[in-house]
């Protein structure tokens, strides 16, 4: 399904250029688990951003379910990360001002959900990351573990 063939990335500027991704060869099935480990500035982001079609730019081939996707349109390819990827980021990436609810709802919307669509979806996500309580609540309400699981109940929503 995911598939990189000689994968190379450096980060350049005009004094340097850092070779971060070297030679990656990887193949990942349908329904693999796998972990991307190793030391902090290894490159996992690096590779995460790519494989999320974040990054376009670095040498190589990168299949998805067989096809290239470098040269689809940014649309095209908000609509594959919309409906196949789900990111839990770093910094969490949620929107301080909005709720619980509206977070986890966000990528339903970008989906073409309306809005009286969303609820029960929303509210099945959080059950099950153990939210349902809390959905009403500013993030900054929630300890650092309860808006990481909002994260993770965000990444969920659009394969749940
Ligand atoms: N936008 C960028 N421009 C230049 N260099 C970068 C950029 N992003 C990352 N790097 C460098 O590339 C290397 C890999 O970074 P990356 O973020 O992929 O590491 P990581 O494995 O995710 O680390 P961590 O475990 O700390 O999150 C690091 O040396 C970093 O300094
Ligand atoms: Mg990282």
């Amino acid at each position: 399904m995911i598939s990189l063939v000689n994968v190379n990335k450096y980060y350049k500027n005009d004094e340097e250029s850092l070779h971060v991704l070297k030679n990656i060869n990887l193949a990942i099935a349908p329904g693999e688990m796998i972990a991307i480990m190793g030391p902090s500035g290894s490159g996992k982001s690096t590779l995460i951003n790519l494989l999320g079609f974040i990054d376009k730019q670095f040498e190589g081939q990168y299949l998805f379910e067989g096809k290239t996707l470098l040269t689809s349109s940014d649309e095209t390819l908000s609509k594959i990360r919309n409906q196949t990827v789900g990111f839990v980021f770093q910094n969490f990436s949620l929107i301080e001002n909005n709720t619980v609810f509206e977070n986890v709802e966000l990528p339903l919307l970008y989906n073409g959900y309306k809005f009286h669509q969303t609820e029960e979806k929303v509210m099945a996500v959080l059950k099950k990351v153990g939210l349902a309580d809390k959905a009403d609540k500013h993030l900054k309400q929630l300890s650092g573990g309860q808006q990481q699981r909002v994260a993770i109940a965000r990444a969920l929503i659009n394969v749940y």
